[in-house]
């Protein structure tokens, strides 16, 4: 029977609880599917701030490394918001993973049932079938990696600080095979995003792009719009897009407000796939919910498990090629919820049922 090796680094706040969920669900698709699922758990965030000086212990990082995948949970709360900036969970361990991993393709899905589209700010007449878009943003250029970046004092005493937006051409061309592959398995359609007026990043980006899809996809239906702009779009019609493709900064802004759009960030999955290829051949990936550690519920058994539980299907889609049991997985979720199984954000005027509940409505349904 085929085994299935990940680290499971549940974080802070709400993450360990509804880490524990996810790990039941996966439990019963492996049972149903015929897989064995082989993980150890590791301290990440605050608490591995607490327990062992850094939000990323070398012995976590060991374990990644050891592992096909990481499942990961959610970090940071106010314990450690007085911290200097650099040392904050967030900071401290999300980045330096992604640098470890170079894991360059972040896919964020904004997915809204229309069952749940009370739950989106965004008039109903805007989003009559709810929300079905991909955010593809590049995780590991731009202006979060790019050198030089520091602060210095000038001569005259002044304090400034600088930061580098830096891109190659075949980090373009690598985000944009991501792209492509998301677009032909959805509708066929890409809304590159840019500041081709003003950045020469930009420039390179919509160029390579554009040469990169009439070369590899020309069926693909290619859009491209100024970052700005396509915030403006999202709010006023985000079913225009099927797959929006961008650069890191734009990617980290616009998948925010998707996620608001989108209703719950208690539904929202993402995947962060890396360069390299894991034992079986496949991406490394990290898989996260979108949403917070939302420390103010942590132990009220008020979380939405759901985008955890889509993360870790997100996980056997990408980094371990098990399709069957992820669609399981997401029919699973969605079944649950139609038939009314709704944790607090999403419950509306009916009665939430609890974290662990939630997660029993979607076993039973993947059961079957
Ligand atoms: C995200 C987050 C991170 C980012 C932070 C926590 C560093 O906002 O994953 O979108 O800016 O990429
Ligand atoms: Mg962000």
């Amino acid at each position: 029977m085929s085994k299935i090796k990940f680290a499971v680094l549940p974080g802070d706040g709400i993450g360990p609880e509804v880490m524990e969920v996810a790990l039941n669900v996966l439990e019963v698709a492996a049972d149903k599917f015929g897989f064995v699922c082989d993980y150890e758990r590791a301290d990440v965030g605050g608490i591995a701030i607490d327990r062992h000086g850094k939000a990323l212990p070398d012995s976590t990082l060991k374990l990644c490394q050891e592992s096909d995948a990481i499942l990961f949970g959610s970090i940071g709360g106010p314990k450690w918001e007085s911290l200097p900036a650099r040392e904050q969970p967030e900071r401290a361990s999300l980045l330096p993973l992604r640098k470890a991993f170079s894991l360059f393709a972040n896919i964020r899905p904004g997915l809204l049932y229309p069952e749940l589209q009370e739950a989106s700010p965004l008039k109903p007449d805007r989003i009559p079938h709810g929300i079905d878009i991909v955010c593809i943003r590049e995780l590991t250029g731009g202006l979060y990696f790019g050198q030089p970046k520091h602060t210095e004092t000038l001569p005259d005493g002044d304090v400034q600080a600088i930061d580098t937006m830096i891109y190659r051409k075949s980090e373009i061309e690598r985000i944009t095979d991501v792209a492509i592959a998301t677009a032909q398995s959805r509708r066929n359609s890409i809304c590159s995003v840019d500041k081709a007026n003003v950045l020469e990043t930009s420039v390179l980006w919509r160029k390579t792009v554009t040469d990169y899809l009439a070369r590899k996809a020309p069926s693909i239906d290619l859009s491209h719009m100024y970052a700005d702009n396509a915030a403006m779009q999202l709010a006023r019609d985000p079913n225009q897009f099927d797959v929006i493709l961008t650069e890191n900064m734009f990617g980290d802004i616009l998948s925010d407000e998707m996620a608001v759009i989108c209703g719950s960030l208690g539904m929202l999955a993402s995947a962060s796939l890396g360069a390299g290829k894991n034992s079986q051949g496949l991406p490394f990936g990290l898989y996260e919910p979108a949403g917070g550690s939302a420390p103010d519920i942590a132990g009220k058994k008020l979380a939405n498990p759901c985008a955890q539980i889509l993360s870790a299907a997100l996980m056997l889609r990408f980094s371990f090629g098990q399709n069957e049991a992820a669609s399981a997985m997401e029919e699973a979720v969605q079944t649950a919820v139609k038939s009314g199984n709704r944790t607090a954000d999403i419950a509306f005027a009916g009665e939430p049922v609890s974290t662990r509940k939630m997660g029993e409505a979607v076993m039973a349904n993947l059961r079957g």
